[in-house]
């Protein structure tokens, strides 16, 4: 038996299971006072009848680092690799700025490619290709396969542009003047991978300086595996950079767009917040590879591009303008994070050893660049940084609420007088900005102690605790907060996830994070914001798991910790309802929590049943007035071990059925499972 068909057995005894579980509820639901099971039921008791502790409304959101193939080749829809021919043997040792890029001739063509950097578009985007045509034939040209193949899909249109420069004529010494109104053309085709053509389209440009030439094709059918050559017919030479390919249909249409199906997954995760750009790309491998957002805005051409410390490369086509536009078109608050001007302890593989500061006498400008980033996300559009946001296509502020500052950093003297300058004079200028710190890379430790002190010297509002730890760990743990002082910094859970020891996305997993969530529900007074992580990884280029979505160029595959995620998310509250576990068999095996969502009036309840036997329970909603008699129900179970392998063929999802209740009513929680009982009031 193969590995698929052992899942569909998993999933068929989950399905048995969950039936069988709605028979029962459904008998129970009609006539409590059958007792069906061997167990006796346990009592929830929740009070409901005065508004409940009030907990973040920002609590659960979504963290999305440039990790396994995120941005570039992922979320970021930009088809074509390496288009600004910056990639380099300092980040994959193979790897040189023409990588990704051949020279192809039709009939009796002859050319030659070549890279430059003597007369670039931008400084901050140095090399270019430069493609010499001996003869023309029937054309000679440049091809690109993109991520792993260029996917078009029959109908759609493509927006192909680059920029070119017509070098020469004829010949590259002793060809003859190009005159400032001669015209060029080149042909911008897709193809498969036998050189079929797929569509083309035409491009011109006149002169000898750089120009921007677009167009845009039609795809004539679909095809997975395609091509996007730049073809030329004039003997001579051009250069030719920032070489781009975009589906028209991008999320929400927009222009440098983000992948439609990648991104519809995520917004479904109904994310409050989203925290970007890492992680560790933050910090840099090395100072000089420090994450800086004013090298992330702009024209595309203007940005730049730089090795991502995963072993890869970053255009930051996805740059700080495209990450706020996706946090406005999701309805998710920014939390952007800053270095604390230094880089990442573990920068040139010295195993915690490498931390630098940038010099003190760098810090004033640095903290600028920090003030500068409050400006131009909330500044109005004639202010110096908020001009350029709204030059940039957004003359409304974003209305940034939270910066954070640093990333689970090494707590050293050099961080901490660093750290301390930044959040100061952010404090000072910018008091309505709700500055994040770190306290490192582990639950406890120096780091965590040190960082905490500060947080506390400097009366910091949130502080940025991250932990990945077995399942166990997070069931031993579920009351952490309960013991933090609510007089001090209040957490952001900023990366958090279950580890099994294989690192696959068991329910086992999914579910000791769900438990956990159940009590940051319960210490949202002091859990402001949670974030699981990482958020994506691409088949074949992920460097870390387990991850929350998986994908590849045609398919998207969330995990069945992203279902848990979508179910707390999407069904999050505002206030957090007492709730009290009476003795019985369920006690130890099922973590809950109650919210009411105050817009709503909705009374949620989730229910974690961790164990192998599903438990009956008797719920008691003390006080709730005018319960509709008919509540919405997801129910998220199956075999402990179940993943949703990324070909599977019936992944394991929460299923949604109603449920009746009343001011008492009883449930039977299905072995290993999660329930979510979204209680309607009139
Ligand atoms: O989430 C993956 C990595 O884990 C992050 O980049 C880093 O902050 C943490 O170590």
């Amino acid at each position: 038996m193969n590995r698929n068909s052992t899942l569909c057995v998993n999933f068929g005894r989950a399905a048995t299971q969950f039936v069988f579980s709605i028979i029962i509820v459904a008998a129970i639901a009609a006539e409590p006072t059958i007792a069906w099971a061997a167990h006796p039921a346990s009592r929830i008791s929740i009070d409901a009848s005065e508004p409940g502790k009030p907990i973040s409304p920002d609590l659960f959101g979504i963290f999305f680092e440039d990790l396994n193939y995120a941005a570039d080749g992922g979320l970021f829809a930009e088809l074509v690799q390496n288009r600004s021919f910056e990639y380099q043997a300092t980040e994959q040792k193979d790897w040189n700025p023409l990588t990704c890029w051949e020279v192809v001739t039709y009939g009796k063509g002859r050319g030659s490619l070549d890279v430059d950097a003597g007369r670039p578009l931008h400084l901050n985007n140095p090399h270019y290709a430069v493609l010499d045509v001996a003869e023309v034939g029937d054309g000679v040209g440049i091809r690109n396969a993109g991520f792993d193949g260029i996917v078009v899909r029959e109908g759609e249109t493509y927006d192909v542009s680059l920029f070119v420069r017509q070098l020469y004529v004829d010949r590259r010494w002793g060809g003859r003047p190009i005159g400032d109104e001669e015209e060029f053309s080149l042909i911008a085709r897709l193809e498969d991978k036998q050189g079929e053509p797929i569509g083309e389209t035409t491009l011109r440009y006149s002169g000898s300086d750089w120009l921007r030439a677009a167009g845009e094709i039609t795809a004539s059918r679909s095809e997975n595996d395609a091509r996007l050559v730049i073809l030329t017919k004039t003997q001579g030479g051009i250069a030719l950079d920032v070489v781009s390919l975009f589906p028209g249909n991008t999320f929400r249409n927009r222009p440098n767009g983000l992948r439609r199906d990648l991104a519809e997954v995520i917004a479904a995760l109904k994310p409050h917040f989203v925290r970007f750009p890492g992680g560790c790309l933050v910090h840099g491998n090395g100072l000089s590879n420090m994450y800086r957002w004013k090298d992330t805005i702009g024209p595309i051409h203007e940005r730049r591009e730089q090795a991502n410390l995963w072993g890869y490369h970053q255009t930051v086509g996805l740059g700080y303008y495209e990450y706020f536009r996706f946090c406005e078109d999701i309805g998710a608050k920014p939390v952007p994070v800053v270095p604390a001007a230094v880089c990442c302890q573990n920068s040139g593989y010295t195993a915690g050893m490498g931390q630098e500061g940038l010099p003190m006498a760098a810090m004033a400008d640095y903290i600028q660049e920090v003030l500068d980033l409050v400006e131009w996300a909330n500044g109005t559009a004639d202010s110096e940084w908020g001009a350029k946001r709204a030059e940039a296509g957004n003359p409304e502020p974003f209305g940034l609420e939270y910066l954070a500052v640093g990333n689970e950093d090494h707590i050293t003297p050099v961080f901490e007088e660093r750290f301390r300058m930044i959040a100061e004079a952010l404090a000072e200028a910018h008091p309505e900005i709700t500055v994040i710190g770190t306290v490192g890379p582990f639950p406890d430790g120096p780091d965590y102690e040190q960082g905490w002190r500060i947080a506390n010297a400097l009366r910091l509002a949130i502080v940025d605790e991250h932990y990945y730890r077995p399942p166990d760990w997070f069931l031993e743990n579920l009351s952490r907060y309960d013991r933090y002082d609510r007089a001090k910094s209040q957490v952001y859970l900023g990366e958090y996830a279950a580890h099994e020891r294989d690192r696959r996305s068991t329910l086992r997993s999914a579910l000791a994070e769900a438990a956990y969530m159940t009590h940051l529900e319960r210490n949202g007074d002091i859990v402001r914001l949670a974030s699981y992580a990482p958020l994506l990884a691409k088949r074949g280029h992920t460097q870390w798991n387990p991850d929350l979505i998986y994908f590849n160029n045609t398919d998207v595959r969330p995990t069945i910790n992203y279902y848990v995620q979508q179910l707390f998310s999407a069904n999050s509250g505002d206030e957090y309802l007492t709730g009290e576990m009476a003795e019985g068999d369920a006690v130890g095996s099922i973590a809950f929590s109650a919210v009411r969502d105050s817009q709503t009036q909705d009374i949620i309840l989730k229910l974690v049943n961790n164990s192998g036997e599903s438990h009956p329970l008797q719920i008691e909603l003390a006080g709730a007035e005018q319960i509709l008699p008919t509540a919405t129900w997801q129910v998220l179970t199956g075999s402990p071990l179940a993943v949703n392998e990324f070909d599977a063929r019936e992944p394991l999802t929460p299923q949604e059925s109603q449920l009746a209740v009343g001011e008492s009513f009883s449930y039977e929680a299905p072995a290993h499972s999660l329930s979510v009982i979204r209680i309607h009031t009139q």
